[in-house]
């Protein structure tokens, strides 16, 4: 059975691609048997595409353009130790430079439609093929957001110590509860200070879901970050790295929620973007 997690945050830079490739790598790691995919949902940043397999050709965005099969768009990660691959059982699909069609105004819906056909025929196909699969979001919570949270079976969100980070999270996460259904995975806690009293902000945390772990912030993470590369796959013993393993491990403990039924939460996620356009379907 095939599981989907959405990694959410509504802020910039609080570690959700660094803890998306690092759950990817650690799960890989210990279902060597199994296939993860790692989808780069953000097409502003494209960190992941960067890190993990940087000769790319196909796209998620081409494969909405209905330009390219998803097949194409699917890479096994390029990180290697000499010339062994070192996750084979890992693969990325790189995010190209645009999600959905720019259409003009009239034509959204119908454009929307497409996209929304081609999501469900290529999630369908996905989880036939791979254990499970981790979707990289972006930071705002624009229309790429909404269709990239709908696919997932549950998300796990990732957020700061501190109010801005925490509140938005949940205010996030109780919208899409109670609009689309999504339920948490959990909650990580990142980027915390050593010495830093975390009890209260675990608290806090704990109001949007079950807090599954606290990564501390750790330089080796941007070191990594600066040489391309995930920290999980640079620096496997460092602090940050461990403390998403711990995560994997909890995540791969939980027993897997029952699958998306899809075509109702695509529904509501098209009826929202076409309503933030401001235009009729
Ligand atoms: N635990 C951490 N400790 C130190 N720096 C971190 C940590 N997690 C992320 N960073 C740094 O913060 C920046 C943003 O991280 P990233 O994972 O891309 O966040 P997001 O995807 O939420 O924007 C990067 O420069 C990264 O190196
Ligand atoms: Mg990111």
């Amino acid at each position: 059975m095939s599981v989907v997690y959405s990694i959410v945050g509504t802020k910039g830079g609080v570690s959700k691609t660094t803890v998306a490739m690092g759950l990817s790598i650690w799960i890989s790691t210990m279902r060597p048997k199994e296939r993860v995919l790692l989808v780069d949902g953000d097409l502003h940043v494209r960190s992941v595409e960067l890190k993990m397999c940087p000769a790319r050709d196909a796209t998620l965005a081409d494969v909405f353009a209905g330009k390219r099969s998803w097949e194409d768009a699917v890479y096994t990660c390029q990180l290697v130790s000499g010339s062994e691959l070192l996750y084979p059982n890992l693969a990325v699909m790189p995010a190209g430079r645009r999600f959905l069609p720019i259409a003009k105004s009239g034509e959204i819906a119908e454009k929307l439609d497409r996209a929304r056909s081609v999501l469900e025929e290529m999630m369908a196909e996905l989880r036939e093929k791979f254990h499970t699969i981790i979707v990289d979001t972006p930071a705002s919570v624009g229309y790429e957001h909404i269709i990239l949270t709908a696919i997932a079976d549950q998300i796990l969100y990732v957020c700061e110590a501190n109010d801005d980070s925490i509140n938005s999270t949940l205010a996030t996460a109780k919208g899409l509860e109670d609009f689309m259904k999504v339920e948490p995975a959990g909650v990580v806690l990142s980027k915390v200070m050593k010495g830093f009293n975390t009890r209260p902000w675990l608290k806090k945390a704990s109001e949007i879901a079950q807090v599954l772990g606290v990564v501390p912030f750790d330089e080796s993470v941007d070191d990594a970050f600066r040489d391309n590369l995930p920290v999980a796959a640079a620096y496997p013993d460092s602090k940050a790295s461990l403390a998403i393993k711990e995560i994997a491990k909890k995540i791969l403990k939980s027993s897997p929620p029952a699958p998306t039924k899809l075509s109702k939460r695509l529904d509501f996620a098209v009826e929202r973007v076409v309503e933030r356009m401001n235009v009729k379907k």
